[in-house]
């Protein structure tokens, strides 16, 4: 396993104490924490390089666009890109699946064409789909998974047909943290032409992704998620698609030569980051995937698993705690989501930061999962490098002290303050 007392000192916010007790947090999945690497990397750029980037011939502006130009190549290496021209910087994945649906979307489908999702997206990997649908007449199927909550590759095949255009799916899911088995699903979607966009929100932060071995279109996540800071994500498409899309927005930045009357677009990935980007969050993700890196990407994804594997053993030593998703660790990221039956989830959540442990309930975004497994909602745990033993040890406590009181509550006729609903 990862060193987590050695890391744990590069994040002065798991120093703090919340409700008196010592910070375990695990709500990963939602955001991550940040390392002072990265904290002092956007402090630095604030103190020393702040200018406009393409916009000025002068040192700072020359600093400044030097060291966002680099954070695209970082990232570029970080997925094995083919190119840093492939990388545009976002807002986050919601942003970059939103410009995938439009600007692909809008221009390629057709009425009666279909679009293949699955019942596990995060709904931003499921709305702008619906949405494009709707203004182009085209069709939305989705996969369902197994009770386990993996999803039915067999459906896939007959649900891809030559009238699917798009195939979107998440690498990992943010309920159950199934990983799917991408380079199938790409092969699928190859077979009848169609492209195949992938959700990497929660993959990209935890697992090694190549998006040249997965043989993949599009990848769209979010910098908050992996270390950097909110308000930055990525975009990456194929050179040769990208090129021949139509940028969503445009405006400053984005183009090579304006008249009245025609406009001549910049080259990639400039045309689809119009208006003053985010550089700040660039140069803070840049030094983030150099911390992840440095760590790297199979050592988190082990260590993650084996904290997964010991919550799933001491859970199951609970009689009331129900765990969701597969046992196939193969195919099993960082995220336990799970319920005490009889409690309500929120309630759950509620009393564990009465303990100082923060994780997230309800349905995290995916309605749909939820109501496909019967569930009104779930606590979820969602782990990262900085995690350790002591913090499923800190979670299996809370939740054996909930159940004991709720136990007593009702053993002595005290109706529960925290029941199912
Ligand atoms: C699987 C998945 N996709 C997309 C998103 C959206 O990410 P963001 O809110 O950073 O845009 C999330 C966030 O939780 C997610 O878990």
């Amino acid at each position: 396993m990862l060193d987590v007392e050695e890391i744990r000192k590069d994040f002065p916010i798991l120093n703090r104490r919340v409700k008196g007790r010592r910070l375990v947090y695990l709500d990963n999945a939602a955001t991550s924490q940040k390392p002072v690497q990265v904290i002092n990397a956007v402090k630095e750029y604030y103190e020393k390089y702040n200018a406009n980037v393409h916009r000025g011939f002068h040192t700072l502006s020359q600093e400044a666009s030097e060291l966002y130009e680099k954070a695209h190549e970082v990232v570029a290496k970080f997925i094995n890109a083919y190119s840093w021209e492939e990388v545009i910087f976002t807002s986050g994945a919601t942003e970059s699946l939103n410009i995938i649906a439009y600007s692909y979307g809008l221009k390629h489908l057709r009425e009666g064409d279909e679009i293949v999702l699955t019942v596990m997206e995060h709904h931003s990997n499921m709305l702008p789909w619906r949405r494009v649908a709707e203004i182009k007449g085209a069709r939305v199927k989705y996969v369902d998974i197994t009770d386990d909550g993996k999803l039915r590759y067999e459906e896939f095949e007959k649900a891809i047909t030559e009238r699917t255009r798009v195939v979107a799916v998440t690498h990992m899911s943010n309920v159950l943290g199934t990983i799917n088995d991408i380079r199938r699903i790409a092969k699928l979607a190859h077979s009848v032409d169609a492209v195949i966009v992938v959700d990497g929100a929660q993959s990209v932060p935890h697992i090694p992704v190549d998006v040249r071995s997965l043989d993949i279109d599009f990848l769209a996540f979010s910098g908050h998620k992996m270390l950097a800071p909110t308000g930055i994500g990525v975009l990456w498409g194929r050179r040769d698609l990208l090129e021949e899309l139509t940028p969503l927005k445009t405006g400053g930045g984005a183009i090579k030569d304006v008249t009245l009357d025609s406009v001549v677009l910049a080259d990639l990935p400039w045309r689809f980051e119009a208006g003053t980007p985010n550089i700040a969050g660039a140069v803070g993700l840049m030094e983030a995937v150099k911390y992840l890196t440095r760590i790297g990407m199979e050592n988190i994804h082990r260590h993650e698993v084996e904290l997964v594997e010991y919550t799933l053993k001491r859970m199951d030593e609970l009689d009331r705690v129900e765990v969701y998703g597969t046992r196939d660790l193969m195919w099993r990221g960082g995220v336990v989501a799970f319920n005490i039956k009889g409690l309500n989830h929120h309630s759950v959540a509620k009393i564990l930061d009465t303990m100082g442990i923060a994780v997230r309930s309800g349905m995290h975004c995916a309605h749909p999962l939820h109501y496909r497994l019967g569930l009104k909602g779930t606590v979820r745990a969602s782990y990262y490098l900085y995690n350790g033993l002591d913090d499923v040890d800190s979670l299996i406590e809370g939740l054996e002290t909930i159940i004991e009181i709720s136990e007593t509550l009702s053993s002595i006729g005290v109706s529960d303050v925290c029941t199912a609903g």
